[in-house]
């Protein structure tokens, strides 16, 4: 090969450095941008490992694909196996092509006929892509157990950050120092998962949302999943992530090609938020990315308003309520086909049911488009009820292992839709309602986790998350300006794989404010609010049975795609207006809150939070002060405000979109009827915030004069 072996790709203050004539791609560096001043040869022996006693002779290094046969003693990118052979490979460089901001390589190994590929990209967001492929190009059936993307981390990073949660409390953060060993974080639930970790964070020891240097990889996909830290012997440390595949669920015929899902690699010198930053950005670069194609319209859905009970004149009531707050779209959720008049029966039949809506859904739906509002429908097409048409005739096409009925879960099993008559089923009957209402948005549900995911017995969550891809795209493809909301028992399906197919996740079935604080937090390291639903619940939470003021329900559902979950019906007048003014609050905003850089400022204890969002010229922001729990201070830490410009001049106001948060203390501070203050003096000395009883929200409005 007589072509370069050195390349620098950079982007947006980001870099990565791969040098490849070991044969193989070695990452020498992931992380900041190095500038281009230097020489390769001294960067290449600057970063070359003394040989120490006790190990092989030579110095080695096994490069992306980690190889056993390069002396590697880690776990290898490619483990798989043809009946036996072929585990150890050897792969040498054939094929290199790069551009100002991608880098591919492909290498062989003749002797145990397989290829891989690697492609380095970086995209918009200084967002680095990670594509790999393994190719069987041997005789024989080449069986795939993992290929894994692993990145390097300096010997600096020190702590990681994973997530962990379950139903109505996702994505709980679990930080841990690096230590030696492999910590791993695997979803085998067949989706995303509750506790899904939609990035994992490697960081300098205690950065937080401001400071310190982080690295995260996510992974762009929604089945099986498998992210690792590990720290050898040797003291070097990777991070990795990967698809996690069942036994057997790929074997590569041969000239068969295994891609897998892509990684989504980032990296800042600003702390956490610089990671959110970078998400954001190249999620917002997207052509179709929801906000970019129109503003995120205010949401009603009606399941804690009305469950399983539909009924037009009902409905009606609550639609003209949501008209008369300045609702966008009205949600019909479960309960509106077959025989699904509760949880136990009618699940897979999409036909609308003719006991509950006599005369179609059209009654509704002219109701609904009367007042202005588009029309939102529910479905759960990956599951059935045994009780239900499509099950009796077709008991061959759920998930299981020989005769063995895997277990319930809500009643229902999973539907096998990499079968193809399963698949045209859901297709053709979901098609058929787009096809005969005018329905503007799908909640499409995934209510159970999957367990013996067999098709005919072999292991196929792979086809089947390829298969709800394929699927969402069709609808869209006949449904132009379709948009679909990605539900599972609340936040079970949100990952960076599903942003590419659906418009809206639904974050929790819990409208807690107090919960939704942390679950909005943490999803949204790197999901932007836009796609996150948020809905204001009843003041006594049905998942919780908490009870909250509509200030800091308000407040906490302003920091996402904001709706109403409730039975509006059933408010006062005073609550109705106060409502009407949040409502419009949020239309005003929402182009900043759906498109400006989200904040997180620190805080000296777990009393509260304090986020917001700052344009990017950094003339305006939206910050909020949650209270979750007493103060233990007399009086509260300061509010400060982080991310505007430092020697701009700004007018602060606090805002009351939905009424006044509580406060308990004998004076508010003066400040609150106004104040001009200059960015430093907000980062620095902030504002005495008033003292609010636990659990209580402001939000405060700062404009650059
Ligand atoms: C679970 C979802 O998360 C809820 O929002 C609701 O759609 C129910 N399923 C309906 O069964």
């Amino acid at each position: 090969m007589s072509q370069a072996t050195f390349f620098n790709l950079q982007s947006d203050g980001a870099s990565i450095v791969v040098y490849l004539s070991t044969g193989t791609p070695v990452v020498l560096h992931w992380g900041a941008s190095l500038g281009q001043g230097f020489n390769e040869q001294d960067f290449i022996n600057a970063t070359r490992e003394a040989v120490p006693h006790g190990d092989l002779d030579d110095y080695q290094n096994p490069g992306v694909w980690r190889e056993n046969a390069r002396g590697f003693l880690g776990r290898p990118a490619l483990l798989g196996h043809r009946a036996g052979l072929d585990w150890s490979q050897k792969f040498e460089v054939v094929e290199v092509s790069a551009t100002e901001n991608s880098l591919f390589v492909r290498s062989a190994d003749e002797q145990a006929g397989l290829e891989l590929t690697v492609k380095f990209e970086f995209a918009s967001g200084g967002v680095l892509k990670i594509s790999q492929s393994v190719k069987n190009t041997g005789a024989g059936d080449f069986s795939l157990d993992a290929l894994t993307t692993f990145m390097p981390l300096p010997d600096y990073a020190a702590e990681t950050m994973d997530f962990t949660g379950r139903w109505v409390k996702e994505r709980q953060p679990q930080r841990r120092p690096i230590q030696v060993g492999t910590w791993a974080r695997e979803g085998r639930e067949g989706r995303s998962g509750h506790d899904y970790t939609i990035v994992q964070l490697a960081m300098t020891a205690g950065a937080g949302y401001q400071q310190g240097e982080v690295w995260s990889l996510g992974l762009q996909w929604s089945g099986n999943t498998r992210h690792l830290i590990e720290k050898m012997a040797t003291g070097r440390t990777t991070m990795a992530a990967g698809e996690l595949l069942q036994p057997g669920e790929v074997i590569l015929a041969a000239g068969e090609t295994y891609e897998a899902p892509v990684v989504i690699a980032a990296h800042s010198e600003v702390g956490i938020d610089g990671i959110t930053d970078r998400h954001y950005r190249w999620l917002r670069s997207r052509p179709n990315h929801p906000s970019t194609v129109r503003p995120r319209p205010l949401s009603l859905n009606v399941w804690e308003a009305v469950y399983f009970d539909h009924n037009l004149e009902k409905l009606t009531a609550l639609a003209d309520v949501a008209q008369e707050i300045g609702v966008e779209r009205f949600v019909l959720d479960d309960g509106w086909f077959g025989s699904r008049r509760d949880d136990k029966s009618g699940l897979g039949d999409w036909i609308v049911s003719k006991d509950a809506w006599p005369d179609g859904l059209k009654p509704l739906i002219d109701v609904v488009k009367a007042r202005g509002m588009e029309f939102g429908l529910w479905f759960e097409g990956e599951m059935v009820n045994p009780d239900s048409d499509v099950y009796r005739a077709h008991p061959e096409w759920i998930f299981q292992v020989g005769n063995r009925i895997p277990p319930f879960g809500r009643l229902q099993q999973v539907l096998d839709i990499t079968h193809p008559g399963a698949f045209e089923h859901v297709l053709g009957q979901v098609d058929a309602i787009l096809c005969e209402y005018e329905i503007d948005y799908i909640k499409w549900d995934h209510n159970r986790t999957l367990t013996e995911a067999a098709h005919f017995g072999k292991a196929a969550v792979r086809e089947q998350t390829k298969a709800i891809y394929r699927l969402f795209d069709e609808l869209k493809r006949r449904h132009p300006g379709l948009e679909i909301e990605s539900c599972a028992s609340g936040g079970g399906r949100i990952d960076l794989g599903m942003v590419e197919h659906a418009d809206r996740f639904w974050t929790s079935d819990c409208n807690d404010a107090l919960e939704r604080q942390y679950i909005q937090r943490y999803t949204q390291f790197a999901i932007p609010p836009e796609m996150l639903g948020s809905h204001i619940g009843p003041h006594h939470a049905h998942t919780t049975f908490r009870t909250h003021e509509l200030a800091f329900r308000a407040v906490t559902a302003l920091f996402g795609h904001a709706g109403l979950e409730w039975d509006l019906t059933q408010t006062t007048d005073e609550e109705r207006a106060a409502l009407k003014g949040w409502a419009a609050y949020y239309k005003q905003n929402r182009a900043l809150l759906h498109g400006g850089r989200m904040v997180r400022v620190e805080q000296p204890d777990d009393s509260a939070f304090v986020h917001g969002v700052v344009s990017h010229d950094k003339s305006r922001a939206i910050f909020a002060l949650a209270t979750l729990r007493s103060t233990p201070s007399i009086t509260p830490n300061a509010m400060r405000f982080e991310g505007l410009d430092a020697a701009a001049t700004y007018r602060v106001r606090l805002v009351e979109p939905a009424g006044a948060g509580i406060t308990i203390g004998r004076q508010n501070p003066i400040w609150m009827t106004g104040v001009e203050l200059t960015g430093a003096a907000l980062a620095k000395v902030g504002l005495r915030p008033p003292v609010l009883a636990p659990e209580n929200a402001i939000l405060v409005e700062l404009d650059r004069i």
